[in-house]
């Protein structure tokens, strides 16, 4: 059967199964194949091919013979309508495990989190996301089962980020939205990255090269921290400049750049008319927001008229990214000032 995959030197096959397996790329329904002294690696067909991983190709398959459990409520002996209670998806940051439990599962959490860490490849530590809270976004886990600390390296697009999780915002979900922004950099454009946490947006920019200059900057220590940490072990870690600061102070008297990526979806509309003094002319924002999703569609509408009217501003997209609660989603605009 015909697939997509990546293909490898034999001598990074364990690397990248476990890197594949992190981002969730990987299929378990198909045997890894080869071509000469390389090995094909099946990948999912419904999100960006991988990058820096290997080269992507396509390539013939054969069904896997080993049928594992293919979801981790199969490792639990509960009767069928209480499994059905348990929630299907959950988040892999490096080696950890995030799910959300309701509150009535709470109480069963360790045996949910031996099951997760049992079924996951790799896997450390298995929390109870109990969601982010507080100016910076930190994140409540309780830990169901595994040990260690709630530090980890998370792949993504290519780049091994540092992670606190509780310490620091991240979100694995985002990590197409890192590359999506990164790839509407062009070659000599300037970048803020406001309100940056761990870095992903800045760090993605400057592994592809184009930007002649980006300025990361957020008020949380520990985030700072992160992506300092990350920038250390790039070539490319030079090119950011990475400032511990608070937005209030940040914004006043800098030079306008023409990418400014400004991600605090819960407080960020307080900011954005001096956000946009930062864009310069025929530059782009990309503003992330939590939007109810009946009112979405006059949504960018509505940001154009807070920075200022039509002749200065014109909304370019808006995307949703994932829903954010039954009735709102988290939701990506891009907005672009008018030229001279
Ligand atoms: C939703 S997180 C975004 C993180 C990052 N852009 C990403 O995609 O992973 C929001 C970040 O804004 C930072 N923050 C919140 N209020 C701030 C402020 N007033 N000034 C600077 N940073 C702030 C928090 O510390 C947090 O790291």
């Amino acid at each position: 059967m015909k697939g997509r995959a990546v293909r490898v030197p034999r001598s990074l096959g364990e690397e990248t199964r476990k890197a594949l397996r992190e981002q969730g790329m990987l299929r378990t329904d198909l045997e890894v194949g080869h071509d000469g002294d390389r090995l094909l690696f099946p990948i999912v067909e419904d999100r960006p091919a991988p990058e820096g991983l290997g080269e992507v190709v396509d390539a013939e398959f054969s069904p896997s013979s080993s049928r594992g459990p293919q979801d981790y409520r199969e490792l639990l002996p509960w009767p069928s309508a209480e499994l059905a209670t348990l929630p299907r998806s959950f988040d892999v940051v490096g080696d950890l495990v995030l799910i959300r439990l309701p509150t009535e599962l709470e109480s069963r959490g360790p045996e949910i989190g031996a099951a997760l860490l049992h079924f996951v490849p790799g896997a450390r530590l298995v929390g109870q996301d109990r969601g982010v809270q507080g100016p910076e976004r930190r994140r409540r886990v309780v830990r169901l089962a595994g040990s260690g600390p709630w530090t980890t390296r998370h792949r993504e697009n290519g780049l091994a980020l540092d992670v606190d999780l509780e310490g620091a915002y991240f979100s694995p979900r985002l990590a197409r939205e890192h590359a999506r922004v990164a790839s509407e950099v062009r070659s000599g454009d300037r970048v803020y990255d406001l309100c940056c946490g761990v870095g992903p947006f800045a760090l993605t920019i400057a592994r592809d090269g184009r930007a002649a200059n980006i300025v990361a900057v957020d008020a949380n220590p520990r985030a700072v921290e992160c992506l300092r940490a990350t920038l250390s072990r790039y070539p490319f870690g030079a090119r950011v400049e990475v400032v511990e600061d608070r937005l209030e102070r940040f914004l006043t008297g800098r030079t306008p750049f023409e990418r400014v990526v400004f991600n605090l979806p819960h407080e960020g509309i307080k900011y954005l008319s001096s956000v946009a003094n930062l864009v310069s002319r025929a530059g782009r924002l990309f503003y992330y927001e939590v939007a109810e999703r009946d009112a979405r569609d006059r949504r960018p509408d509505e940001l154009v008229e807070v920075l200022g009217g039509s002749t200065e501003w014109r909304a370019v997209d808006s995307r949703t990214v994932h829903p954010y609660s039954p009735t709102s989603d988290l939701v990506a605009f891009t907005l672009e000032r008018a030229g001279s």
